[in-house]
């Protein structure tokens, strides 16, 4: 079979309009900006508004993704969403996405591996495309991570913001696009950084512990000062096991864009690494720690500012809750001026129509039943 390489031509993202910054967050716990900015290198923070969801993050920053790719939903054969947050365990954040797109051709599912959620994703897409078995694939990384913190606990809530960012990857001959990738993890450090998850079903004969998993809160618990070693040594590492696969050395990187979780952590990675901070992109100063989010929104940041060039090495490094981490090289193909796209406002009047779609199709599937005059589990009726 021909090799197929998985190139990057679009990316999308979308921020809440609601900011908090860290004075604002020192009037609901005891903290200061120059605490949190000093420790973190965060300034501000995107909190979700009470009707977004993280499903309508994803879908924001997938159709602008799909418009610099001047790309058709219909052309879409897969679609992921790395969340820790989605709002449902079932149907996936992807497959609310894939409605409201009207991706009518694709496959749709929800990664799990917290902060490296988009690496991962893009390596599940990227050898998906490689086999053949599908052309074009939508990855986004989305979440709202203000509704699992603990607004009293001081320690976690001002690390975290809520958004979303995509790109678009599609299938071609010519050699480029996601060249090489490191996925690990280690679950023996599940409890450093931890979500639960809760059930709500009691189960009377069992009595009520079962009820809640266990748990009584979904929200994040964090050892930051392991958290904090882990990462500096991961960053390093995989960064150096992806460049040695893609036999580069560091001074073909263009680029490296880590998870943003810290200023601090990337500065002591990079001294490891021996490499000028220069070349590592950070925005977490505006968004904070968006989870599966920060790897494409900063991304979105950097091709604005223009850090990137075609035939750049462009190095996405992710790390977090699993353990997991991981660590991919793009050479990049977009030239500036196909990064602008056209005609975006009219374009999202299909997305009015995918809505339109979707409901009528729900009325279809009443209708039927009740044509048919079927009971739900499909036995014929009683005559
Ligand atoms: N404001 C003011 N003080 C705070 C605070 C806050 N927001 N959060 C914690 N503190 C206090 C602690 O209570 C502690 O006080 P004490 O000495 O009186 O007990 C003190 O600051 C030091 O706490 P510590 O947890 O040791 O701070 P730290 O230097 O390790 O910094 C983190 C804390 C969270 C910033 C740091 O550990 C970190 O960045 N870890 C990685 C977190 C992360 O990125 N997680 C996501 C990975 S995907």
């Amino acid at each position: 079979m021909m090799t197929r390489y998985a190139h990057i031509v679009g990316w999308g993202c979308y921020l809440p309009d609601r900011t908090v910054t860290n004075d604002e967050l020192s009037q609901i716990v005891d903290t200061s900006d120059e605490w949190i900015y000093q420790r973190t290198g965060i300034r501000t923070r995107h909190i979700a508004a009470a009707h977004e969801t993280t499903a309508t993050l994803a879908f924001e920053a997938a159709a602008r993704a799909l418009a610099v790719a001047d790309m058709h939903p219909s052309q879409v054969d897969l679609i992921i969403v790395a969340t820790s947050t989605p709002a449902y365990m079932f149907p996936s954040t992807a497959c609310l996405v894939q409605d409201y797109l009207g991706a009518t051709k694709a496959a749709a599912f929800d990664l799990s591996a917290a902060c490296s959620g988009f690496v991962y994703a893009l390596q599940m897409a990227a050898q998906s495309i490689a086999t053949g078995s599908m052309r074009n694939a939508i990855i986004i990384g989305s979440e709202t991570m203000s509704r699992v913190l603990d607004w009293s606990d001081r320690s976690t809530c001002v690390l975290f913001g809520d958004g979303a960012g995509a790109v678009v990857l599609k299938g071609s001959s010519i050699p480029g696009g996601v060249m090489a990738t490191t996925l690990r993890s280690d679950g023996s450090g599940a409890d450093l950084l931890s979500l639960p998850a809760l059930y709500h079903n009691p189960v009377p004969v069992m009595g009520a512990e079962f009820s809640t998993n266990g748990h009584h809160k979904n929200i994040i618990d964090m050892d930051g000062r392991q958290v904090y070693r882990f990462a500096t040594n991961v960053i390093a590492s995989s960064i150096q096991d992806v460049l040695r696969q893609a036999e580069l050395t560091a001074d073909d990187i263009a680029l490296i864009i880590p998870h943003q979780a810290n200023t601090r952590i990337i500065e002591t990675a990079a001294k490891k690494l021996k490499m000028p901070m220069e070349k590592f992109y950070l925005n977490v100063e505006h968004n904070g720690n968006t989870s599966a989010a920060s790897i494409p929104l900063a991304l979105c940041d950097a091709v604005r500012e223009g850090r990137l060039k075609p035939d750049d090495n462009v190095v996405f490094v992710g790390f977090g809750g699993g353990l997991t981490w991981g660590a991919s090289v793009v050479k990049w193909g977009v030239r500036p001026q196909e990064a602008a796209p056209s005609g975006n406002e009219w374009k999202r009047v299909r997305y009015v129509l995918a809505r339109g779609r979707s409901r009528l199709r729900r009325l279809q599937r009443k209708v039927e039943a009740i044509v048919t005059g079927r009971s739900d589990n499909g036995k014929e009726p009683e005559r």
